[in-house]
C-alpha cells in the first residue's frame, strides 16, 4: 500500500493549497494509497541560529523545535504532495524558515530517497505575479528527498475558490491516482524552463542565462530567439553528494578560516556594543 503524504504551506485552512493538496490525497485513497495531510503552520519551525552544529558530531540541529517530528512524518512515505501560495511574489515564510533548516537534513537524505515522487503545487492570484515561488517549492520537496515528477502552477484567488475549477481539479485528482499506483514517470518539463529545477527567472550573463538555483547556463540567444532553454545543466544542489561536496569544498573551509580571525572579528566589532536591539513585549500574534 503506497503511503502518500499531503503538505501545505498556507495558513489558510480552507485555502486553495490545502483544497488542492486533500483533492490529490483524497484521489490517491480511492486508488488504493494510505493517506495523511499536515499543515506547516501547524509545526513550530524556528529560524535556523546559523550555528552549523549541523554538520558537526551528529549532525543533529541543536534547537528544540518541531523540526523533526515533522521530518517524522515523511519517514516510510511513499509519495509527497507539497502545495504552498505565492505571498508577495515569494514562498511564503513558513517554507523559506523549513528551508533555511534543511542542511542538515539534505545531508541525511538527500539522493538517498529521491526515486519517491513529489507531486508539488504553487498557488497563485495571478500568473502576471507568480514571482519566484515555484522554484523554492521544488527545492523543498527535492532536500525532502523525493523527486519532483509534476509541478503545477495553479491559479485562484479566493480561499478555496480552487474547487470551482473542473479542469484543475481534474488534474489534481489524475495526479493522485498516478501516485497511487507507485512510481509515476516525470512529466516533461516546458523547453522555456530550466529543465533540472523547472524554475523560469534566469541571470542574464551574457553569452548565457544562468539558473539561479541549480547553476544550469543555457544559450541566451538561442533562449531569446526559440524560448528554449538549451546549454550545460547544472547539478541539482540538494543530493547528498553535492552537498557533501559543498560541505568540504566550501562550509567547513570557511569555518575554518572565521575560527583564525575571530578575534579580530570581534575587536572590530566592538565599537557596535551600543545597538542592542529592540524587543517586542508582544511576542507572536496570532489570527483568532
Ligand atoms: C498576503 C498575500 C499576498 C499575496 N501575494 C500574491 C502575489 O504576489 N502574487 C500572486 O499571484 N498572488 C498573491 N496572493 C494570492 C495567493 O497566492 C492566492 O490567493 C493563493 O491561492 C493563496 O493560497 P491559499 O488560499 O492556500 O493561502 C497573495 C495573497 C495574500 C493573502
Amino acid at each position: 500500500l503506497a503511503k502518500i503524504l499531503g503538505i501545505s504551506a498556507s495558513r489558510r485552512p480552507r485555502g486553495n493549497c490545502e483544497t488542492s493538496v486533500k483533492v490529490v490525497l483524497a484521489s490517491a485513497g480511492e486508488g488504493g494509497a494510505d493517506t495523511d495531510f499536515l499543515r506547516l503552520t501547524d509545526f513550530s519551525i524556528e529560524a535556523c541560529a546559523g550555528c552549523f552544529k549541523c554538520i558537526r558530531g551528529d549532525r543533529r540541529c541543536p534547537i528544540e523545535d518541531d523540526l523533526y517530528a515533522l521530518l517524522g512524518y515523511l519517514d516510510g512515505t511513499d509519495g509527497l504532495v507539497l502545495a504552498a501560495p505565492v505571498y508577495f511574489l515569494s514562498p511564503p515564510a513558513v517554507l523559506v524558515g523549513l528551508l533555511d533548516r534543511l542542511l542538515t537534513v539534505g545531508q541525511v537524505c538527500g539522493g538517498q530517497t529521491r526515486e519517491k515522487p513529489a507531486v508539488t503545487m504553487t498557488l497563485m492570484g495571478n500568473r502576471e505575479w507568480r514571482g519566484v515561488t515555484e522554484p523554492f517549492v521544488n527545492l523543498t520537496a527535492s532536500l525532502l528527498g523525493f523527486e519532483v515528477v509534476r509541478s503545477m502552477r495553479l491559479v485562484a484567488e479566493g480561499p478555496g475558490e480552487i474547487v470551482t475549477r473542473d479542469d484543475v481539479i481534474h488534474e489534481l485528482e489524475q495526479a493522485g491516482l498516478d501516485l497511487a499506483g507507485g512510481a509515476p514517470d516525470a512529466e516533461e518539463v516546458t523547453p522555456e524552463l530550466c529543465p533540472v529545477c523547472r524554475s523560469d527567472c534566469f541571470r542574464i550573463e551574457p553569452p548565457s542565462i544562468v539558473c539561479p538555483i541549480c547553476g544550469s547556463a543555457g544559450d541566451l540567444m538561442h533562449y531569446v530567439e526559440r524560448q528554449e532553454f538549451v546549454g550545460r545543466l547544472g547539478e541539482p544542489r540538494w543530493g547528498l553528494s553535492w552537498l557533501d561536496k559543498h560541505i568540504e569544498a566550501w562550509v567547513r573551509p570557511s569555518i575554518e578560516r572565521y575560527r583564525d580571525r575571530r578575534k579580530a572579528i570581534l575587536r572590530a566589532m566592538g565599537r557596535l556594543k551600543q545597538h542592542r536591539g529592540v524587543k517586542s513585549e508582544r511576542g507572536n500574534a496570532d489570527v483568532r
